[in-house]
């Protein structure tokens, strides 16, 4: 499970998840809801609408009983892929830094299937709108860590079970390392040494080119209305002291996709 990287990071993607919810939507299902942060910035987005958030982890239901903000939302104990919930229940679905743990944990066949169950939770007309992390492509960048950061990314490198990380040693205290290799470092550095190692050791952050992802999304039956790259990686960067030298801008951290079904 990935934590958000600070509250001025985080509350800028719940808001912009939720302004891409239509206003007129009466019934939302916050897909891996987690702690629930999104459902105040949801309800505050459509007061009148009933919000269902459903998560696998009881440990994280139990967290958002305590916090719960509007008497319209509902904490389901549930699981992919058995959702107790009948086609068509749903105007809305939300999936924030989810989806990418099912590619991971269940695999890309889980993913589709996934897929096709929010369309078939959706009402006519209904949309799904996915905030996840975005595999920023393998460039090859220049990186600069801090002294107490090299350690890490050597530990990093020999734990990180989905791929092979490499990194070489270059002149002036730089190294050079992919781009997608460098996101999923930047990404995980709070885990490490920390009981959420375990698991952030075994999901990439990058699985997700934004084209095939959007692809797979069409290919389900959903129209994209909404397309879009969110939180800058230089957030990272400067909370990490980290510099980079690459020979084009560096991709953000994150895709920001609404489809819509189409019937
Ligand atoms: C990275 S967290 C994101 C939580 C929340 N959406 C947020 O952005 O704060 C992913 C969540 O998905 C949940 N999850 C993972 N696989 C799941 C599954 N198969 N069914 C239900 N929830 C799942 C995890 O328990 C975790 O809370």
């Amino acid at each position: 499970m990935a934590r958000v990287l600070s509250p001025k990071g985080r509350r800028a993607r719940l808001e912009a998840v939720a302004q891409l919810v239509k206003p007129g939507a009466s019934t939302i299902l916050d897909l891996g809801s987690g702690i629930g942060a999104v459902v105040p910035f949801l309800a505050q987005r459509v007061p009148n609408a009933e919000i269902v958030a459903v998560d696998q982890s009881a440990y994280l239901i139990s967290k958002q009983k305590n916090q719960r903000v509007t008497t319209r939302s509902t904490l389901v104990l549930s699981h992919i892929p058995e959702l107790p919930f009948r086609p068509e229940s749903f105007d809305v679905v939300v999936a924030i830094q989810f989806l990418h743990e099912i590619f991971c944990f269940l695999g890309p066949d889980a993913l589709s299937s996934t897929f096709e169950r929010i369309f078939s939770l959706l009402s006519d007309n209904g949309s799904i709108v996915v905030l996840d992390h975005q595999n920023p492509g393998s460039a090859q960048i220049k990186v600069k860590l801090p002294e107490k950061l090299q350690p890490k990314l050597q530990y990093f490198a020999e734990h990180f079970q989905p791929r092979t990380i490499t990194f070489e040693e270059l002149s002036g205290g730089w190294q050079g390392m992919s781009m997608r290799d460098f996101y999923d470092f930047i990404t995980k550095i709070f885990a490490l040494g920390t009981p959420l190692e375990d698991e952030e050791m075994n999901e990439e952050h990058t699985p997700f080119l934004r084209t095939e992802f959007v692809q797979l999304l069409e290919k389900t039956g959903f129209r994209i209305t909404y397309d879009a790259d969110f939180t800058p990686i230089e957030l990272h960067l400067k909370r990490f002291k980290v510099k980079v030298k690459a020979d084009s801008p560096l991709p953000k951290r994150h895709l920001l996709v609404r489809g819509e079904k189409v019937c």
